[in-house]
């Protein structure tokens, strides 16, 4: 199976896509980075459409699933480059609105975007947004790891697309990306959750707004993505996650 591209959810009239097109292999570990589009009736938000050099080909794999000129948004859960770095190349070529945390609103003229004028920057508390008969929620992920950062609930999917939180540098998979079983999956997640996640206190806040939404999968941002019940356990390990400051000797 081509695990470059992968159809997460469809029922006719709402769709989401999982892309990889920035996968890069380190010795044992492989890092993937994921990029997703939500299409419904047409209508297109990309999210977290990754760094310059894979434009060309996201863009061509995008327009195979909705019309360029029908890319609503697209979100940026936070400031890396590999998230916002073709942020430029985007702005040339859709009509969208950039949505993004406020915090990093004056970032991106440094990867060359200028029409602040398109951007709709979320406040830190997050916000709700109507998409076709249903909505898309932006949840505050602050500190997890960029200081200012959301995840993104698609309520028709029930995919909660969740950025760095849930990435792992992993051995190439031999099929499609997903998490078959978690214990195996933790030593992985742990080795970068330990040093990129805020805090413990940080995880835990973001688990508890998790858990009030009817999550079916957790679609992180590079590594596997979790379903079902490993969504679930995903979010109990996380609720007992040290890291970051909570290794604060460790790192002074
Ligand atoms: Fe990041
Ligand atoms: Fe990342």
């Amino acid at each position: 199976m081509d695990n470059r591209e992968k159809v997460l959810y469809d029922d006719g009239t709402h769709k989401c896509v999982m892309f990889a097109f920035d996968d890069e292999s380190h010795e044992e570990t492989f890092l993937s980075v994921n990029q997703y589009l939500i299409v419904q009736n047409g209508v297109g938000i990309l999210v977290d459409p990754g760094s310059e050099a894979i434009f060309d080909e996201l863009y061509e794999a995008v327009s195979k699933h909705v019309e360029i000129e029908n890319i609503k948004f697209i979100f940026f859960s936070h400031q890396d480059p590999d998230v916002s770095g073709s942020i430029a190349q985007w702005a040339i070529s859709t009509k969208a609105k950039f949505i993004m945390p406020s915090l990093w609103v004056r970032f991106m003229s440094h990867y060359g975007f200028m029409e602040m004028s398109r951007v709709m920057s979320l406040p830190d508390h997050g916000a709700k947004l109507k998409f076709g008969g249903d909505y898309l929620k932006f949840v505050p992920a602050h500190f997890l790891h960029s200081p200012g950062n959301f995840s993104l609930y698609d309520s028709k999917s029930k995919i909660v697309f969740s950025g760095d939180i849930g990435a792992a540098g992993v051995k190439a998979p031999t099929d499609y990306k997903h998490v078959v079983n978690f214990q195996e999956h933790a030593d992985d997640l742990h080795g970068f959750h330990k040093r990129f996640m805020g805090s413990n206190k940080l995880c835990r806040a973001w688990v508890s707004k998790i858990e009030k939404l009817d999550v079916k999968t957790i679609a992180p941002q590079h590594g596997l993505i979790f379903e079902d019940e490993n969504a679930t356990l995903f979010l109990e390990w996380l609720k007992e996650l040290k890291c970051g400051s909570d290794y604060m000797d460790e790192l002074y």
